[in-house]
């Protein structure tokens, strides 16, 4: 390693003096594991940053962009088009929930997010109600790095550098510990903090809001699941209001809680919903918006004919590989049914598995869903908030990727894991917490 220099690149999310004293460098990956620099073997557990669904190193989503790359590597996809793109989308829609027919493409989850917020004040300008530009978020929330995803995110530190350009107030966030520590599956108690949304339109009024966005289950604030009926109720309030409703599935889509989309486990239609991340696997960057037929209608109709009807689009919108990379990705999810396997049986060991732990004194919570979990530890006053990265440094001593958010260790390792690997993870991980009590 004392070769390598690691001065030139400028690390994201990343404490950049610190890592580059004693990098952690991954050099291969297969299925869930990861190879090490240094000779090790880790398992990812986090199916990297939650978008490995499908496990590392497909070898038929590789063989389809390498031959994509030779077919078409590149066309404009301003005002001409390639087939493949027409093709995916008619594919990734059978996978949606009802009426989200229509998808817009970026490159990442960020470009999602900006793309339906943007989406959204067009339709509410297209059908006369251009007073409605502002945004619902949740606190907790995270929606991307650009400028309307910090807005409408409720992470603190992501938008105290930066401000909130784009015009947005928060709702409540729903990690209640003391009332559902250690519940399995959605928490018990919190629908009343739907009633959040009603005071926040009172306050602003809904003549002045264009979209509420929320992710199903918030992810990067750590795993924090909706309780029962909390989503039925948000789309309750929003209907009476004819608020917007936007599901930001970047995380929660693609299989993770045991259906194609959260939307779709939990029951509750969006009228937008983004995705990127598990939707290539992970192998070529692609962001989606899926947009319900009446708001893509709308905008449509509300444009002269032969006039672009929506300013807004990137260079790489259906980039011709990353729709090879998609479809690759599809075949394998619907061959190995990989969209609802965590709603079976290893879903249930997954629950099992992590719940085991909680006999460790200093765990304080355990929560899970479908294969994503976090597991909340008791830090000591000093490394309160930041106790989760140390536990996730000491797990990947210990062979195990696990993200540190807050005091909790979050996992949602590759939807193919199988019963054995997740024992593994959670031996390891026992002994890494006892380590730490
Ligand atoms: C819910 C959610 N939205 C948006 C994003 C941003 O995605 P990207 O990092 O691809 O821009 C993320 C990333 O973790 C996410 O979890």
């Amino acid at each position: 390693m004392s070769e390598m220099k690691t001065d030139a690149f400028w690390m994201p999310f990343t404490p950049n003096r610190s890592f580059k004293a004693a990098p952690r460098i991954v050099e291969r990956a297969e299925g869930i594991y990861l190879m090490t620099k240094d000779g090790r073997q880790v398992i990812d557990a986090t199916a990297g940053l939650w978008c490995s669904n499908a496990g590392h190193c497909r070898s038929e989503i590789a063989d389809a962009i390498h031959q994509q790359a030779k077919k078409l590597d590149y066309s404009s996809i301003f005002n001409f088009g390639h087939e493949l793109s027409f093709e995916y989308s008619e594919r990734l829609v059978k996978h949606t929930p009802d009426g989200l027919n229509r998808v817009f493409f970026g490159n990442s989850g960020s470009e999602a997010v900006e793309s339906a917020l943007k989406i959204a004040l067009q339709y509410q300008r297209a059908r006369g109600k251009g007073s409605r530009t502002m945004f619902i978020g949740r606190e907790k929330g995270y929606h991307g790095v650009n400028f309307g995803g910090i807005s409408v995110g409720g992470i603190a530190p992501n938008y105290q550098s930066f401000g909130q350009p784009v015009k947005s107030n928060h709702m409540r966030h729903t990690l209640d510990i003391e009332r559902n520590a250690f519940s399995r599956g959605l928490p018990e108690h919190g629908v009343e903090l739907a009633e959040d949304l009603e005071r926040l339109v009172a306050f602003h009024g809904a003549d002045q809001i264009a979209a509420v966005i929320v992710e199903p289950f918030s992810g990067a604030g750590g795993v924090v699941l909706p309780p029962k009926g909390y989503l039925k109720r948000i789309r309750e309030i929003c209907d009476q209001h004819d608020l917007l409703l936007i599901f930001d599935e970047v995380i929660s889509g693609w299989g993770r809680t045991g259906s194609a989309f959260a939307s779709i486990e939990w029951d509750v239609t969006p009228d937008m919903m983004t995705s990127a991340k598990g939707i290539t696997n992970a192998t070529v960057p692609l962001g989606a918006v899926f947009v319900q037929d009446h708001i893509y209608n709308t905008v449509m109709n509300a444009a002269p004919e032969g006039m672009v009807e929506f300013f807004h689009g990137y260079t790489y919108s259906a980039h011709p590989v990353a729709c090879a990379a998609g479809m690759a990705t599809l075949d394998i999810y619907e061959r190995e049914g990989l969209l609802t396997r965590a709603a079976g049986d290893i879903g249930k060991h997954w629950e099992n598995a992590l719940h085991s732990l909680a006999d460790l004194d200093n765990v304080i919570d355990i929560r899970n869903y479908g294969l994503v979990g976090a597991i909340e530890l008791r830090a000591p006053a000093e490394l309160k908030g930041k106790f989760g990265a140390k536990a996730s440094a000491a797990a990947w001593d210990a062979g195990v990727m696990a993200r540190g958010i807050g005091d909790a260790l979050c996992m949602s390792p590759p939807l193919i894991i199988e019963e054995h690997e997740i024992d593994t993870i959670v031996d390891k991980l026992r002994g890494v917490i006892k380590s730490m009590a």
